[in-house]
Order: C-alpha cells, then structure tokens, then sequence
C-alpha cells in the first residue's frame, strides 16, 4: 500500500512535553492566566553579545552553507573546551557541530541503532531516547533508579541489564527530568561495571554547567579516559546561554563515529544554520558573569519551589543537584476525587487536573517513563513559582 506511513512510525509517540505546552499554549490564548512548569528551556533572553554575533554573521554576509561537521573555529572553540574541562585530549576531528544536542543524538541512533540492539535507558529518562532507539527498529532496556537512590543508575542494576546485545548505554548528567547528577565515585563505580563490556557510552551532559550549591559537574569521560575509545559526548549551547531556538548541539567522539554522525548528517540536515554557528562561538567564548547571574537565579527558584512542594501533604522531592527540573513523586495523590467527582486515577490525570483546575502546567511523570510522578521545570520567575505553589495548594485542599 504505497499511500500507508512507514511501519517504524508505529511505535514511536511524539514529545508529551511539547505537547502540555501546547495545552497551556491553547489556554493561555483563551485568556486564562496558566504559570507553565512544562518548558525544557531557560526563560532568559539570549545574552547580547550572542545576538550581535549572529547578526553580525548575517550582516557580513555568513550566510552560505558550511562543512558538515561546522564551522572550524566552532569545532576548535569546542575541542579546546572539552579538553580543558573533561582534562581529555580532544580535537576538533571528534566534534560534529549538529542542529541541536537532539540532532547529535538523532545522528548517533542512525549511525549506530539497529534492529537486535539493546539501548540501556536509566529510567526517569528524557522523553526522546527512548524514541529514537524504538525509530532505529532497535529496543530501549529501562533500568528504573528510585527517589530514595537519588535517581541515580545503581551499579548492580546495570551489571544486570548489560547482555551481549547492548549497543549502548545513555547516561544523562545532570539529569532531565530528575536534575540527579552524578559525583565522581557514583560516576567510577559506573565505569567499573561497563568495562566488563564493549558497548558505546553516550554521555549526555547539555546540563553539565547548570549545577548548584558548589556541586561540580563531572564527565564520565573524565573519570574513566580509558573508555574514551566508546565513549559520546553530547553537548550544545541550548541550555546554558539560553539559545535553544537557535539550535546548536554536538557530538564528541572518536574519529571513525564522528565521520559517519557527519556522512549521516551530509544526507539529512547538512548542517545548522550558518549565523547560528557563529553565535555558538561567541557563546564559547563569552565572560561567565552574565552565565552566573543566570545560575543563582535558577538556584534560588529550585530552593523556593523544592521546599514549596515538599510542604504540600504527601509529596516527595528530592533536592535536585543541576538542570532545572524539580521531579517530585505525586503517587499519594492517586485515587482523590476531585471537587467535580472525576477520580485522580494516574499522573496525566493529576497534570490534567491541575491545569484544568490551578491553570498550573507541569509534565507527568509517565512521559519520563516515571508514572507516578511529575516533572516541573523552574524555568518561571519566584513570583510564579510562589503563586502556582498557593494554587496547588488550594487545588489540592479541594480534593475528597
Ligand atoms: C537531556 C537532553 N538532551 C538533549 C536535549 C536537546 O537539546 P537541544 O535543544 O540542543 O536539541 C534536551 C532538551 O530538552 C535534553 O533535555
């Protein structure tokens, strides 16, 4: 039947979190006045100079295609910055500059994902990988962690789930949707277990810059360099310079993977756009006093709302070490039946419920692969946190 959608299509679901922002999206058009806790990004501006960067590319005529892996003074700016950070010789032959950290990890499922694969995914985990490995015709293994382990990958449980047919396994440090991010002995004890096999390593670290109260990010890399032969990086300027529309990610990896991400990518997007790559360079190189303004505010917020939720009876939070995602475990609330007689029978329900009843929009816990749970992004003023708390709360004290 030529007129039918690919067969692969069938099991992949769209993005849940795009889609509660498009239901608080559709209310908010309505007039009804919805604090949304459901972006994944910063609600800062782009920093200035970033900006001027990239109209100055426009204006000095940047605006022609690139290489396909980018721009070399991105590629340089990012191999001198890993190195510098993950203390690992890196070079700009590893770095493939990509349409956001998404279009790095969407090279790396075609360049490596296959049917028969395995993709170790530690549960509560970012909505696409899961989805990108189902794409490839490969099969995600979620190993679940626990609010009580701090979301973290607990050793044994990996050892348990590594079988010959592991491609791969993703780790996310610091973590969407938990914020959990993994100090170096978590992080060594995790490298012990996977040099006991010969599987890729992908290290997603977007949020590797967005800790707090002194945590210091560490790259697996870092910590065990000997898996450097199979061991992928992905990074991007969306998250720490406020910059998602612009859509800067890349990968790092060893050279023969980095060449065929860039013959994968040479068929499909080619390359970001032009003015975005010289605006990421800026970024690289800016001062990191506007960065820091950006991070004690995400701190303070994370303290406000953290503290806010763990106050309302029944649910749990756990203190969040980066990102910007409070992940905060609702499963006491499951069976209440609201003022209007309709049973709070799951997660989505209470999401629904809430943005029904509070106009407060926050991800379901489901969509991480977390039922039971829901994830807020405090990527919303004080103010706003304050007044959604107040409205959970009311919300709340309406129940039966
Ligand atoms: C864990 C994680 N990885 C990758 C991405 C993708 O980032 P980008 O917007 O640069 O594609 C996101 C965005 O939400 C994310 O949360």
């Amino acid at each position: 039947m030529p007129s039918t959608l690919a067969e692969r299509l069938s099991v992949v679901v769209p993005s849940a979190t795009l889609a509660i922002n498009a239901r608080a999206q559709e209310l908010r058009a309505k007039g009804v006045d919805v604090i949304s806790f459901g972006a994944g990004e910063p609600d800062f501006d782009t920093p200035s100079n970033i900006r001027d960067a990239g109209i100055a590319a426009i204006n000095a005529g940047r605006t022609r295609y690139t290489a396909v892996s980018g721009i070399a003074e991105l590629r340089s700016a990012i191999a001198e910055r890993s190195a510098r950070e993950r203390g690992v010789p890196t070079a700009p032959a590893n770095v493939v500059v990509t349409v956001g950290a998404k279009g790095a990890l969407f090279n790396l499922a075609l360049a490596l994902f296959e049917a028969g694969d395995e993709v170790i995914v530690p549960t509560p985990c970012w909505v696409s990988y899961p989805e990108q490995v189902r794409l490839m015709g490969a099969t995600p293994v979620f190993v679940p962690s626990t609010l009580e382990r701090g979301w973290k990958l607990d050793p044994a449980d990996l050892a348990k789930a590594l079988s010959p047919r592991t491609k791969a396994v993703i780790l996310c440090t610091p973590s969407n949707p938990t914020g959990a991010a993994y100090t170096p002995a978590e992080l060594a004890a995790l490298a012990d277990v996977l040099r006991k096999s010969d599987c890729w390593i992908v290290s997603d670290e977007i949020y590797g810059s967005l800790v707090y109260d002194g945590f210091e990010h560490r790259s697996l890399l870092s910590i065990a360099p000997d898996l450097a032969s199979r061991t992928v990086i992905i990074d991007g300027v969306s998250k720490t310079f406020a910059m998602t529309g612009w859509r800067v990610g890349w990968s790092i990896s060893p050279v023969p993977l980095a060449k065929a991400m860039e013959m994968v990518q040479s068929q499909g997007a080619t390359h970001t756009a032009t003015p975005a790559q010289w605006a990421a360079l800026e970024a690289l190189r800016s001062p990191a006093l506007e960065f820091e303004q950006m991070r004690a505010l995400f701190q303070l917020r994370r303290d406000r709302l953290v503290h806010g939720l763990r106050a309302l009876p029944g649910l749990r939070c756990a203190m969040p070490e980066g990102a910007f995602y409070a992940f905060c475990d609702v499963s006491a609330w499951i069976g209440r039946e609201t003022a209007s007689g309709k049973v709070l029978t799951d997660d989505t329900a209470i999401a629904a419920w809430l943005l029904d009843e509070a106009h407060v929009a926050v991800v379901p816990g489901s969509a991480f692969a977390a039922p039971g749970h829901m994830r807020l992004s405090y990527a919303v003023s004080v103010e706003h946190i304050d007044k959604a708390l107040e409205r959970i709360g009311r919300a709340y004290a309406s129940l039966r």
